[in-house]
Protein backbone atom coordinates (compact mmCIF):
# COMPACT_ATOMS: atom_id res chain seq x y z
CA UNK A 1 0.00 0.00 0.00
CA UNK A 2 1.51 3.34 -1.33
CA UNK A 3 0.87 4.96 2.39
CA UNK A 4 0.46 3.25 5.91
CA UNK A 5 0.08 3.27 9.22
CA UNK A 6 1.19 1.19 11.63
CA UNK A 7 1.88 0.79 15.56
CA UNK A 8 5.96 -1.12 16.70
CA UNK A 9 9.25 -1.39 16.56
CA UNK A 10 10.55 0.39 13.29
CA UNK A 11 14.32 -1.66 14.04
CA UNK A 12 11.51 -4.52 13.03
CA UNK A 13 10.47 -3.27 9.87
CA UNK A 14 11.75 -4.86 6.41
CA UNK A 15 11.81 -2.02 4.04
CA UNK A 16 14.19 -0.90 1.46
CA UNK A 17 15.17 1.84 4.16
CA UNK A 18 13.85 2.93 7.31
CA UNK A 19 14.71 6.66 8.23
CA UNK A 20 16.56 7.43 12.11
CA UNK A 21 15.29 10.42 13.76
CA UNK A 22 18.52 11.91 14.58
CA UNK A 23 20.77 14.19 15.95
CA UNK A 24 22.88 16.43 14.01
CA UNK A 25 26.50 14.45 15.06
CA UNK A 26 24.74 11.64 13.39
CA UNK A 27 26.48 9.82 16.40
CA UNK A 28 23.64 8.10 17.72
CA UNK A 29 21.81 8.97 20.95
CA UNK A 30 18.58 7.95 22.48
CA UNK A 31 14.85 7.59 21.39
CA UNK A 32 14.67 5.63 17.62
CA UNK A 33 17.90 6.75 17.23
CA UNK A 34 19.53 4.59 20.12
CA UNK A 35 17.23 1.38 18.92
CA UNK A 36 18.34 1.59 15.75
CA UNK A 37 22.34 1.95 16.02
CA UNK A 38 21.41 -1.23 19.10
CA UNK A 39 19.95 -2.90 16.22
CA UNK A 40 22.26 -2.16 13.04
CA UNK A 41 25.62 -2.75 15.31
CA UNK A 42 28.89 -1.13 15.27
CA UNK A 43 29.23 -1.12 11.73
CA UNK A 44 27.04 1.97 11.63
CA UNK A 45 28.37 3.98 13.52
CA UNK A 46 32.06 3.60 11.80
CA UNK A 47 29.93 4.44 8.50
CA UNK A 48 28.37 7.54 10.31
CA UNK A 49 31.38 8.66 11.64
CA UNK A 50 32.41 9.38 7.86
CA UNK A 51 29.43 11.41 6.94
CA UNK A 52 30.71 14.51 9.11
CA UNK A 53 27.13 15.41 10.42
CA UNK A 54 24.26 16.18 8.99
CA UNK A 55 22.26 19.64 9.03
CA UNK A 56 18.83 20.07 10.33
CA UNK A 57 15.80 19.58 7.58
CA UNK A 58 18.99 17.24 5.36
CA UNK A 59 19.01 13.90 5.10
CA UNK A 60 21.96 11.28 4.36
CA UNK A 61 21.84 7.62 3.77
CA UNK A 62 24.57 4.52 5.27
CA UNK A 63 23.52 0.93 5.30
CA UNK A 64 21.80 -1.14 6.96
CA UNK A 65 24.18 -3.55 8.59
CA UNK A 66 22.14 -5.93 11.13
CA UNK A 67 18.90 -4.21 10.55
CA UNK A 68 16.40 -6.10 8.47
CA UNK A 69 16.61 -2.56 5.78
CA UNK A 70 19.14 -2.41 3.36
CA UNK A 71 19.31 1.08 3.91
CA UNK A 72 19.38 3.84 7.24
CA UNK A 73 18.36 7.19 5.68
CA UNK A 74 19.49 9.71 9.00
CA UNK A 75 17.60 12.97 9.14
CA UNK A 76 17.72 15.78 11.75
CA UNK A 77 14.61 16.75 12.69
CA UNK A 78 13.93 20.53 14.28
CA UNK A 79 13.63 21.15 18.23
CA UNK A 80 9.98 22.26 19.49
CA UNK A 81 10.29 26.00 20.20
CA UNK A 82 6.75 26.80 19.93
CA UNK A 83 6.11 26.80 16.66
CA UNK A 84 7.21 30.09 15.22
CA UNK A 85 10.98 29.41 14.28
CA UNK A 86 10.00 27.54 11.26
CA UNK A 87 10.00 23.84 13.12
CA UNK A 88 7.29 23.29 10.57
CA UNK A 89 9.40 24.07 7.53
CA UNK A 90 12.04 22.10 8.81
CA UNK A 91 10.07 19.13 9.83
CA UNK A 92 8.80 19.10 6.20
CA UNK A 93 11.90 19.08 4.61
CA UNK A 94 13.48 15.94 6.47
CA UNK A 95 10.41 13.94 4.97
CA UNK A 96 10.71 15.77 1.68
CA UNK A 97 14.78 15.10 1.47
CA UNK A 98 14.40 11.51 3.16
CA UNK A 99 12.15 10.50 0.47
CA UNK A 100 14.16 11.77 -2.55
CA UNK A 101 17.09 10.54 -1.50
CA UNK A 102 15.27 7.19 -1.21
CA UNK A 103 13.98 7.56 -4.33
CA UNK A 104 17.79 8.46 -5.68
CA UNK A 105 18.86 5.34 -4.13
CA UNK A 106 16.34 3.07 -6.06
CA UNK A 107 14.49 2.30 -2.55
CA UNK A 108 10.68 0.86 -3.60
CA UNK A 109 9.79 1.21 0.28
CA UNK A 110 10.76 3.69 3.22
CA UNK A 111 9.64 3.51 6.96
CA UNK A 112 9.56 6.32 8.70
CA UNK A 113 9.00 7.28 12.76
CA UNK A 114 7.20 10.27 13.77
CA UNK A 115 10.25 12.42 13.54
CA UNK A 116 10.96 15.48 15.96
CA UNK A 117 7.99 13.64 18.50
CA UNK A 118 9.94 12.44 20.61
CA UNK A 119 12.99 14.07 22.97
CA UNK A 120 12.76 16.87 20.50
CA UNK A 121 8.92 17.43 21.78
CA UNK A 122 7.29 18.51 18.89
CA UNK A 123 3.14 18.11 19.63
CA UNK A 124 2.77 14.78 17.84
CA UNK A 125 -0.74 15.48 16.39
CA UNK A 126 1.24 18.29 14.35
CA UNK A 127 4.23 16.33 13.68
CA UNK A 128 1.37 13.38 12.38
CA UNK A 129 -0.14 16.26 10.21
CA UNK A 130 3.44 17.33 8.80
CA UNK A 131 4.50 13.82 8.20
CA UNK A 132 0.82 13.06 6.52
CA UNK A 133 1.00 16.13 4.30
CA UNK A 134 4.90 15.43 3.21
CA UNK A 135 4.19 12.21 2.32
CA UNK A 136 0.85 12.69 0.45
CA UNK A 137 3.16 15.34 -1.72
CA UNK A 138 5.41 12.81 -2.38
CA UNK A 139 3.20 9.85 -3.51
CA UNK A 140 1.16 12.39 -5.64
CA UNK A 141 3.81 11.79 -8.11
CA UNK A 142 5.79 8.75 -7.26
CA UNK A 143 5.34 5.29 -6.92
CA UNK A 144 6.84 4.18 -3.43
CA UNK A 145 5.19 2.55 -0.62
CA UNK A 146 5.68 4.83 2.65
CA UNK A 147 4.74 3.47 5.99
CA UNK A 148 4.66 5.41 9.19
CA UNK A 149 5.57 3.52 12.20
CA UNK A 150 4.39 4.63 15.36
CA UNK A 151 5.42 3.23 18.83
CA UNK A 152 2.47 3.30 20.46
CA UNK A 153 -0.99 4.40 19.53
CA UNK A 154 -0.78 6.69 21.88
CA UNK A 155 1.12 8.59 19.57
CA UNK A 156 -1.34 9.04 17.02
CA UNK A 157 -4.02 12.02 17.33
CA UNK A 158 -6.45 12.97 14.81
CA UNK A 159 -8.53 16.37 15.02
CA UNK A 160 -10.15 15.95 18.07
CA UNK A 161 -13.53 17.40 16.90
CA UNK A 162 -13.62 15.28 13.83
CA UNK A 163 -12.64 12.24 16.03
CA UNK A 164 -15.75 13.24 18.32
CA UNK A 165 -17.97 13.30 15.18
CA UNK A 166 -17.33 10.71 14.26
CA UNK A 167 -17.64 8.63 17.19
CA UNK A 168 -21.19 10.42 17.69
CA UNK A 169 -21.92 9.35 14.01
CA UNK A 170 -20.94 5.77 14.79
CA UNK A 171 -22.75 5.87 18.07
CA UNK A 172 -26.12 6.58 16.38
CA UNK A 173 -25.84 4.36 13.29
CA UNK A 174 -23.65 2.14 14.11
CA UNK A 175 -25.95 -1.27 13.76
CA UNK A 176 -26.02 -3.98 16.11
CA UNK A 177 -25.13 -7.06 13.50
CA UNK A 178 -28.69 -9.25 14.01
CA UNK A 179 -27.59 -12.74 14.79
CA UNK A 180 -29.36 -15.24 12.38
CA UNK A 181 -32.87 -16.76 13.46
CA UNK A 182 -32.34 -19.56 15.72
CA UNK A 183 -35.08 -22.20 14.95
CA UNK A 184 -36.19 -20.67 11.68
CA UNK A 185 -34.23 -20.78 8.19
CA UNK A 186 -34.07 -17.79 5.98
CA UNK A 187 -37.56 -18.70 4.64
CA UNK A 188 -38.96 -18.64 8.26
CA UNK A 189 -37.15 -15.21 9.05
CA UNK A 190 -38.85 -13.62 5.51
CA UNK A 191 -41.87 -15.45 7.45
CA UNK A 192 -41.27 -12.69 9.90
CA UNK A 193 -40.54 -16.06 12.75
CA UNK A 194 -36.87 -14.88 13.04
CA UNK A 195 -35.98 -13.90 17.04
CA UNK A 196 -35.13 -10.25 15.55
CA UNK A 197 -37.75 -9.25 14.03
CA UNK A 198 -36.55 -7.87 10.48
CA UNK A 199 -36.13 -3.99 10.37
CA UNK A 200 -35.36 -4.16 13.76
CA UNK A 201 -32.38 -2.30 12.88
CA UNK A 202 -33.25 1.36 12.55
CA UNK A 203 -32.27 1.68 8.91
CA UNK A 204 -32.20 5.90 8.49
CA UNK A 205 -33.09 7.59 5.16
CA UNK A 206 -30.08 9.01 3.47
CA UNK A 207 -31.38 13.00 4.32
CA UNK A 208 -31.61 12.11 8.25
CA UNK A 209 -28.14 10.74 7.74
CA UNK A 210 -27.13 13.61 6.21
CA UNK A 211 -28.74 16.18 8.30
CA UNK A 212 -26.25 13.85 11.28
CA UNK A 213 -23.40 14.64 9.27
CA UNK A 214 -23.63 18.34 8.39
CA UNK A 215 -24.02 19.13 11.91
CA UNK A 216 -21.13 17.25 13.04
CA UNK A 217 -18.95 18.51 10.12
CA UNK A 218 -20.26 22.17 11.19
CA UNK A 219 -19.29 21.70 14.43
CA UNK A 220 -15.84 19.90 13.51
CA UNK A 221 -15.35 23.31 10.85
CA UNK A 222 -14.09 21.51 8.59
CA UNK A 223 -13.95 23.05 5.08
CA UNK A 224 -16.00 20.80 3.59
CA UNK A 225 -19.51 21.54 1.64
CA UNK A 226 -22.41 19.13 2.21
CA UNK A 227 -22.40 17.07 -1.12
CA UNK A 228 -26.08 16.38 -2.63
CA UNK A 229 -27.30 13.40 -0.19
CA UNK A 230 -30.23 12.91 -2.62
CA UNK A 231 -30.11 9.92 -5.06
CA UNK A 232 -28.38 10.88 -8.38
CA UNK A 233 -30.82 10.62 -11.45
CA UNK A 234 -31.66 7.99 -12.70
CA UNK A 235 -29.15 6.57 -14.91
CA UNK A 236 -30.18 6.33 -18.81
CA UNK A 237 -31.89 3.04 -19.99
CA UNK A 238 -28.44 2.78 -22.17
CA UNK A 239 -26.42 2.95 -18.74
CA UNK A 240 -28.05 1.11 -17.05
CA UNK A 241 -27.88 -2.06 -19.51
CA UNK A 242 -24.25 -1.21 -20.07
CA UNK A 243 -23.36 -1.30 -16.77
CA UNK A 244 -25.47 -4.59 -15.51
CA UNK A 245 -23.05 -6.71 -17.73
CA UNK A 246 -19.61 -4.76 -16.83
CA UNK A 247 -17.16 -6.89 -14.60
CA UNK A 248 -15.77 -4.14 -11.84
CA UNK A 249 -13.00 -3.79 -13.95
CA UNK A 250 -14.33 -2.93 -16.77
CA UNK A 251 -16.46 -0.46 -14.57
CA UNK A 252 -13.53 0.90 -12.58
CA UNK A 253 -11.91 1.81 -15.98
CA UNK A 254 -14.91 3.31 -17.67
CA UNK A 255 -15.82 5.70 -14.96
CA UNK A 256 -11.92 6.38 -14.08
CA UNK A 257 -12.01 7.42 -18.05
CA UNK A 258 -15.39 9.45 -17.35
CA UNK A 259 -13.82 11.10 -14.47
CA UNK A 260 -11.18 12.71 -16.61
CA UNK A 261 -7.82 11.23 -14.23
CA UNK A 262 -5.23 9.30 -15.86
CA UNK A 263 -4.75 5.72 -14.67
CA UNK A 264 -2.07 6.83 -12.91
CA UNK A 265 -3.83 9.63 -11.27
CA UNK A 266 -6.61 7.55 -10.25
CA UNK A 267 -4.85 4.73 -8.80
CA UNK A 268 -2.33 7.21 -6.90
CA UNK A 269 -5.38 8.36 -5.55
CA UNK A 270 -7.00 5.72 -4.32
CA UNK A 271 -3.76 4.86 -2.20
CA UNK A 272 -3.28 1.46 -4.71
CA UNK A 273 0.04 0.73 -6.08
CA UNK A 274 0.92 0.35 -9.81
CA UNK A 275 1.91 -3.23 -9.90
CA UNK A 276 -2.06 -4.25 -8.50
CA UNK A 277 -3.60 -1.53 -11.04
CA UNK A 278 -2.18 -3.53 -13.96
CA UNK A 279 -3.62 -6.87 -12.49
CA UNK A 280 -7.04 -4.79 -12.19
CA UNK A 281 -6.55 -3.34 -16.19
CA UNK A 282 -5.12 -6.64 -17.71
CA UNK A 283 -7.74 -9.02 -15.98
CA UNK A 284 -11.37 -8.43 -16.60
CA UNK A 285 -12.44 -10.33 -14.08
CA UNK A 286 -10.24 -9.57 -11.66
CA UNK A 287 -11.68 -9.85 -7.98
CA UNK A 288 -10.65 -6.90 -5.77
CA UNK A 289 -10.62 -6.77 -1.70
CA UNK A 290 -13.25 -4.82 -0.46
CA UNK A 291 -10.32 -2.21 1.00
CA UNK A 292 -9.36 -1.79 -2.91
CA UNK A 293 -12.83 -1.18 -4.18
CA UNK A 294 -13.69 1.42 -1.51
CA UNK A 295 -10.65 3.21 -2.40
CA UNK A 296 -11.17 3.79 -6.01
CA UNK A 297 -14.73 4.77 -4.96
CA UNK A 298 -13.06 7.58 -2.88
CA UNK A 299 -10.33 8.51 -5.89
CA UNK A 300 -13.49 8.59 -8.01
CA UNK A 301 -15.49 10.75 -5.68
CA UNK A 302 -18.88 8.72 -5.74
CA UNK A 303 -21.58 9.09 -4.02
CA UNK A 304 -23.51 6.74 -1.95
CA UNK A 305 -25.19 5.09 -4.67
CA UNK A 306 -22.35 4.98 -6.94
CA UNK A 307 -20.17 3.62 -4.74
CA UNK A 308 -22.77 0.55 -3.37
CA UNK A 309 -22.81 0.13 -7.28
CA UNK A 310 -18.65 -0.45 -8.01
CA UNK A 311 -18.76 -2.25 -4.97
CA UNK A 312 -21.71 -5.04 -6.05
CA UNK A 313 -19.77 -5.58 -8.91
CA UNK A 314 -16.77 -7.48 -6.92
CA UNK A 315 -20.01 -8.51 -4.75
CA UNK A 316 -19.67 -6.32 -1.51
CA UNK A 317 -21.70 -3.63 -0.24
CA UNK A 318 -20.95 -1.33 2.56
CA UNK A 319 -22.42 -2.48 5.86
CA UNK A 320 -23.74 -0.46 8.71
CA UNK A 321 -22.95 -2.93 11.42
CA UNK A 322 -18.98 -2.86 10.31
CA UNK A 323 -17.60 0.48 11.99
CA UNK A 324 -15.13 0.78 8.59
CA UNK A 325 -17.54 0.99 6.16
CA UNK A 326 -19.41 3.53 8.45
CA UNK A 327 -16.44 5.64 8.93
CA UNK A 328 -16.28 6.03 4.86
CA UNK A 329 -19.63 5.87 4.50
CA UNK A 330 -19.27 9.79 7.16
CA UNK A 331 -16.95 11.20 4.77
CA UNK A 332 -18.51 10.04 1.24
CA UNK A 333 -21.72 11.74 2.39
CA UNK A 334 -19.79 15.04 3.37
CA UNK A 335 -18.00 14.85 0.10
CA UNK A 336 -14.64 14.39 1.74
CA UNK A 337 -12.44 12.38 -0.75
CA UNK A 338 -8.90 13.22 0.69
CA UNK A 339 -7.56 8.93 1.49
CA UNK A 340 -5.02 10.42 3.29
CA UNK A 341 -7.33 11.38 6.15
CA UNK A 342 -10.03 8.67 5.79
CA UNK A 343 -6.97 6.29 6.72
CA UNK A 344 -5.90 8.32 9.67
CA UNK A 345 -9.65 8.31 10.68
CA UNK A 346 -10.01 4.46 10.42
CA UNK A 347 -6.27 4.16 11.83
CA UNK A 348 -7.56 6.35 14.67
CA UNK A 349 -10.51 3.85 14.89
CA UNK A 350 -8.54 0.51 14.66
CA UNK A 351 -9.99 -0.38 11.05
CA UNK A 352 -7.95 -1.36 7.96
CA UNK A 353 -7.10 1.32 6.06
CA UNK A 354 -8.55 1.26 2.50
CA UNK A 355 -5.82 0.99 -0.86
CA UNK A 356 -3.45 -1.42 -1.12
N1 LIG B 1 10.37 2.46 16.57
C1 LIG B 1 9.53 3.42 16.13
N2 LIG B 1 9.38 4.61 16.73
C2 LIG B 1 10.13 4.84 17.84
C3 LIG B 1 11.05 3.89 18.36
C4 LIG B 1 11.15 2.65 17.67
N3 LIG B 1 11.98 1.68 18.07
N4 LIG B 1 11.64 4.43 19.47
C5 LIG B 1 11.09 5.65 19.63
N5 LIG B 1 10.19 5.90 18.65
C6 LIG B 1 9.36 7.08 18.45
C7 LIG B 1 9.12 7.96 19.64
O1 LIG B 1 8.04 7.43 20.43
C8 LIG B 1 8.73 9.25 18.95
O2 LIG B 1 7.33 9.24 18.63
O3 LIG B 1 10.04 7.91 17.53
C9 LIG B 1 9.55 9.23 17.65
C10 LIG B 1 10.73 10.21 17.66
O4 LIG B 1 11.27 10.25 18.99
P1 LIG B 1 12.86 10.36 19.25
O5 LIG B 1 13.50 9.07 18.96
O6 LIG B 1 13.00 10.91 20.62
O7 LIG B 1 13.40 11.41 18.17
P2 LIG B 1 13.25 12.98 18.14
O8 LIG B 1 12.07 13.46 18.90
O9 LIG B 1 13.34 13.32 16.68
O10 LIG B 1 14.54 13.49 18.90
C11 LIG B 1 15.79 13.27 18.28
O11 LIG B 1 16.64 12.18 20.20
O12 LIG B 1 17.37 10.04 20.10
C12 LIG B 1 17.79 11.35 20.13
O13 LIG B 1 19.84 11.35 18.90
C13 LIG B 1 18.47 11.70 18.84
O14 LIG B 1 19.15 13.84 19.65
C14 LIG B 1 18.22 13.16 18.79
C15 LIG B 1 16.84 13.30 19.38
Amino acid sequence: MPFNIITGDITKVTADAIVNAANSSLLGGGGVDGAIHRAAGSGLLAECRTLGGCKTGEAKITGGYDLPSKHVIHTVGPVWQGGTNGERELLYSCYKSSLELAKQNGCESVAFPLISSGIYGYPKDKALQVAVSAIEEFLADNDMDVTLVLFSKSAFHIDGRLFEGINDYLGRNLAKPISPPKKHGLFGALRGKSAAPLGSVRQESNDEICEEAAQVFDMAAQPMEMKSCRAEPAQSLDDFLKSRDESFSQLLLRLIDESGMTDVQAYRKANIDRKLFSKIRSDVNYKPKKQTALAFAIALQLDLAQTQDLLAKAGYKLSDSLKGDLIVKYFILNGQYDIFVINQALFAFDQSLIGC
